[in-house]
Order: C-alpha cells, then sequence, then structure tokens
C-alpha cells in the first residue's frame, strides 16, 4: 500500500504536465530539429551547431533538448568531463522526421493530432460524456465546430491537407507490413477499391506489391480531388454510404471505427454489395481491442485511439472481437478470419460466401 502510495505520488504528475510531451515534441518536428541533427557533418552535433542549424537560442533549445534526451528521444553524449558534449537522433526522433529513410514518419499524424482544431473538443469531453444520453448528436468535434470532422475538411482546404497527410504517413508504413503478411489474400483479384482510400497511398503500395490488381481509391470529391496519382490506380469521388464502385475486393483501413454499429453496418452492407457473391471479400484494417495478448505493448495506443474516436468521430469507436463479430455478421457476410499483424491495427477478411 505504501509502495502504492509512493508511486502515485510520483505518477500523477504525468496527469499534471502530460501535455508536455506532446508540445515539446510538435517543437522539435516544427523546428525540424530531427533533420538537423541527422544531417550535421558532425556526430554527435553540439548545442552551438545544433542552435545555428535550426536558427534558435542556445539556451531555449538546450532545455529542449534536455527535456526531449530524459525522454528517450535524442541521446546526449556525455563528455569525460561529465558535461554534455552533443546530441545523436535514436530510432524515435527518427520517426518525427518529416519524411525518414524508410517511410516510416509520424510527425504529420503528431502534427495532426496537436493541431488547435484537434485539442479543442477534448476539453468538451467531459461535458459531452456527462449529456450522452440525453443529447443525441452532440460529440466533442461537432460542439466545437459546429459540424462533423469530414464537413470541416471539406471547408477548410489546409486542414484537409494535414488530415490526409496524417492518414497517409500511417498508411504508408502499414501497408508494406501487410502487404507482405497477407498476399494470399490478393491471390487471384483483379480490381481493389479502397473506401475512404484517402489520398491513395494504400492501392500506390498494392498495385506495385501485386501488379495484376487494377485500384480504385474511393473517396469524398473533396479528397479525391488532391489524391496522388499512382500508375493503376483511378481516384473516384463519391459518397461510401450512397454506393461503392464495384470490385473483386474491398480494402477499407481505419473508416469503420469512424462510426457507429449502426452506420458501420450500413457501410459494410454497401461493401457487400460492391463485390461478387462467389470468392468476394472485404480487407477490414482496424484496431480490435481487449485481446489482451501477453506482452501487447500496443493495447495503450489502441485504447488512446479510441478516446479518439470518442472526441473526433460522431460516435465511432475502437472494437472488440466480439462487437466486430456483431456488425459484419449484420451486415451479411457468411464468415469472417481476423489475421494480427503485430501492430495498432489488424486485418480482419470478412467474405461474402462460405
Ligand atoms: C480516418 S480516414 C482514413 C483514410 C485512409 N483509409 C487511411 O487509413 O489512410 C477516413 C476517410 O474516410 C473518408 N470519408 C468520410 N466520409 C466519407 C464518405 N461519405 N464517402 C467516402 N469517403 C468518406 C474521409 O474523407 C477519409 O479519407
Amino acid at each position: 500500500m505504501e509502495e502504492e502510495e509512493a508511486r502515485a505520488s510520483v505518477d500523477i504528475w504525468r496527469y499534471v504536465f502530460g501535455f508536455t510531451d506532446m508540445a515539446v515534441v510538435k517543437c522539435a518536428i516544427e523546428l525540424k530539429i530531427p533533420e538537423a541533427v541527422e544531417s550535421h557533418p558532425s556526430q554527435p552535433v553540439t548545442l552551438a551547431e545544433l542552435s545555428t542549424a535550426v536558427a534558435c537560442s542556445p539556451p531555449l533549445l538546450g532545455r529542449i533538448m534536455r527535456f526531449l534526451s530524459h525522454q528517450g528521444i535524442f541521446k546526449e553524449v556525455i563528455t569525460k568531463d561529465g558535461l554534455v558534449g552533443g546530441y545523436l537522433n535514436t530510432p524515435l526522433s527518427r520517426l518525427m522526421m518529416s519524411s525518414n529513410r524508410d517511410d516510416k514518419s509520424k510527425a504529420p499524424l503528431i502534427l495532426m493530432e496537436s493541431s488547435p482544431v484537434m485539442l479543442a473538443p477534448w476539453l468538451k469531453l467531459s461535458a459531452v460524456v456527462s449529456n450522452a444520453a440525453t443529447e443525441e448528436g452532440s460529440q466533442p468535434f461537432e460542439v466545437v465546430h459546429g459540424k462533423d470532422v469530414w464537413a470541416y475538411c471539406a471547408e477548410d482546404p489546409r486542414h484537409s491537407e494535414m488530415f490526409n497527410e496524417a492518414m497517409a504517413c500511417d498508411t504508408r508504413r502499414l501497408v508494406p507490413v501487410i502487404a507482405g503478411a497477407c498476399s494470399d489474400v490478393f491471390e487471384g483479384v483483379s480490381t481493389v477499391v479502397d473506401v475512404g482510400g484517402g489520398k491513395g497511398d494504400a492501392l500506390g503500395v498494392l498495385v506495385k506489391a501485386f501488379p495484376w490488381i487494377k485500384g480504385f481509391n474511393f473517396d469524398l470529391p473533396h479528397v479525391v480531388e488532391t489524391a496522388l496519382k499512382f500508375d493503376g490506380v483511378e481516384n473516384v469521388g463519391g459518397d461510401m454510404f450512397e454506393r461503392v464502385p464495384n470490385a473483386d475486393a474491398v480494402f477499407i483501413k481505419w473508416v469503420l471505427h469512424d462510426w457507429n454499429d449502426e452506420v458501420c453496418i450500413k457501410l459494410l452492407e454497401k461493401c457487400r454489395e460492391a463485390i461478387p457473391r462467389k470468392g468476394g471479400k472485404v480487407v477490414i484494417v482496424d484496431a480490435v481491442v481487449g485481446e489482451k495478448k501477453k506482452g501487447d505493448r500496443l493495447e495503450y495506443a489502441r485504447l488512446m485511439l479510441d478516446m479518439v474516436m470518442m472526441a473526433h468521430t460522431t460516435r465511432g469507436r475502437e472494437r472488440t472481437l466480439e462487437e466486430w463479430d456483431h456488425v459484419i455478421t449484420e451486415a451479411g457476410f457468411a464468415r469472417y478470419e481476423v489475421r494480427d499483424i503485430d501492430d495498432i491495427s489488424s486485418v480482419i477478411i470478412a467474405y461474402v460466401s462460405i
């Protein structure tokens, strides 16, 4: 008990000043500190060299670097005299470079989640949660901005670009992993439609990995207007709640978690109608929470993502296996399988027929 209380008196500071991690990391990304460290000819980079490279006041930057090094984001190199001789990047700081060697950067996602537009709804969470039973339709994002996140993006091209790039950075990292781990899923599949495909990066990866596939990147018209152009991928604008373009398979990543069960079932039905009765499949990429796999260090991230859905979407949620079973079965699929890819997201493949 005493030990627990002692731990609590330390842990409480995480909640008192928890925003500091996000704010200082955002600052480092905006100042391009990881890039400056990476490209500097001398390693480790001294504070004087770094201050010149990023045009910052050395005393202030020194405190920023002390904090980030304490958090394991940069590595301090200590001289014989016990002084900080300079800084090196770590695998963590490299994930914060705007673009890094292996396309695993999370910088766009951090910048989007820490933008004023996305932070403001969090301040309404308790008010909305306490009123949820009585005020249908009142969600934190809508309460603050007067519209849902998709309508907001449609009206604000800068935020839309930031949002789409944030989604794309996760997709560029994860879809190659899926292509490797689930290559059998794409065998014999001639056409794939990516529903809510954003900038089109997922299909860009899939058609490269499986060149026999023709891809249709399907999203709202204002999103596909700014989508990338990949050989073998056609950008198609439309509303997924009206009709999903026909294809052999549907790919749908981080879309179903944006919606409540009722809407999710409707959307899965639209996906089912778009694929053949024989051999048709929907490849869902989303989190499965609550599986309590031993040593699974990503469950915290999944549960945070569930809170993000509460703050930013209209009753979206991350789902347990039972909840996935419910929506997939209700939407009329004959069977499904779940593939764990050791990520915050899993791959769920739903089949129209046995
Ligand atoms: C969370 S993002 C996921 C983007 C992409 N699948 C990814 O993982 O990188 C959800 C996507 O759904 C799209 N979307 C929302 N409502 C839609 C609708 N009614 N019809 C088509 N797309 C829609 C958004 O524009 C957005 O690109």
